[in-house]
């Protein structure tokens, strides 16, 4: 096996129903945080960590994402009449080199194990990386390019870690820890939204993994496991009752749950707030609004 990761899966199939009915005809990942759909900051993060071949999974009702990723000839000429090459610069971005992004169909949602299984004939026996576009991460090394770094002296099974909560536990896949080597901990178990209480430590895994082939002989048996459905943590714990190495990798940045309106809303304000053009005005707005909710109260 190699021990260099080019590809990545971007597991786009989910209903997205927190958001709805925003979500009922546009995807999640083309919301944008101040211009940018979600999705861009996920394609960036990537090819910063070196990843060539970009493979979604989607489902029906996201040909949104595939438009985004395509040329606009008519947009694209009418910027190029009016001299606007700052913004035709910026679109130039967004369109994604021919044969180098996949689109595979996720029928059903049956789980995000099952979206990685639905890629398989195309990571073939090479590592990859899985990106959920929905986790966004503010870091000044990009996190997917930490952790490739961090793969190519330890290979094995590497999930990005962050210590939340233990009143949030219930919401994450969380680590069972073996050994706990700083930035890198071993992992000798791995749950699925534990029930409150029971979770074995407050190291919860996000969105960005970088998986061996094996796991997809994993998730052939298609197993269920909470919600009923088949969870890419699930196919992870295989690895380890296998004697398999599996990492949790603490990353630097500040992440952002794009899928939860509150995490959406403060990543909004965060990434507008890091832009000098907007800075000023909206510091202003903000304090505003605090004073007159304070003086309110
Ligand atoms: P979420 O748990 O956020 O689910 O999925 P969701 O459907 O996107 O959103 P809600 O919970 O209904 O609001 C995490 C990631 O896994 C993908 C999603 O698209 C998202 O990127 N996913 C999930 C799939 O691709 N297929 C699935 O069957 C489930």
């Amino acid at each position: 096996m190699q021990n260099k990761i080019t590809k990545a899966i971007f597991p786009v199939a989910g209903l997205g129903t927190r958001f709805l009915p925003a979500t009922k005809s546009i995807p999640k990942e083309i919301m944008s945080l101040v211009d940018r759909p979600l999705i861009q900051y996920a394609i960036d993060e990537a090819r910063a960590a070196g990843i060539k071949e970009f493979i979604f999974v989607t489902s029906r009702g996201k040909s949104a994402l595939e438009d985004y990723f395509d040329h606009a000839p008519h947009l694209e000429a009418e910027l190029k009449k009016k001299g606007k090459d700052d913004l035709l610069e910026e679109l130039k971005k967004t369109v994604m080199d021919s044969g180098r992004i996949a689109y595979i169909r996720q029928q059903k949602p049956l789980g995000l194990g099952h979206a990685v299984w639905c890629a398989r004939r195309l990571i073939g026996d090479e590592p990859f990386a899985v990106i959920l576009p929905d986790d966004i991460i503010a870091a000044e090394k990009p996190c997917l390019q930490q952790m490739v770094e961090a793969f190519e002296e330890n290979p094995g099974n590497m999930v990005a870690a962050m210590e939340v909560p233990a009143d949030r536990a219930h919401a994450y896949g969380i680590l069972d820890v073996k050994e706990d080597m700083g930035s890198l901990v071993s992992v000798k178990g791995m749950v699925e939204k534990p029930k409150p209480g029971t979770q074995p430590s407050n190291l919860a895994v996000i969105g960005r993994y970088l998986l061996t082939p094996q796991i997809l002989e994993n998730l052939e048996a298609k197993e269920t496991g909470a919600g009923g459905e088949i969870q890419l943590t699930d196919a992870i714990a295989h690895e380890i009752t296998e004697g398999r190495d599996v990492f949790g990798f603490r990353f630097n940045g500040q992440r952002f749950d794009c899928g939860s309106k509150s995490g959406y809303l403060q990543a909004t304000v965060s990434f507008a707030l890091s832009r000098p053009e907007l800075r000023d005005d909206l510091m202003e707005f903000l304090q505003t609004v605090v004073n007159m909710d304070q003086a309110a109260q």
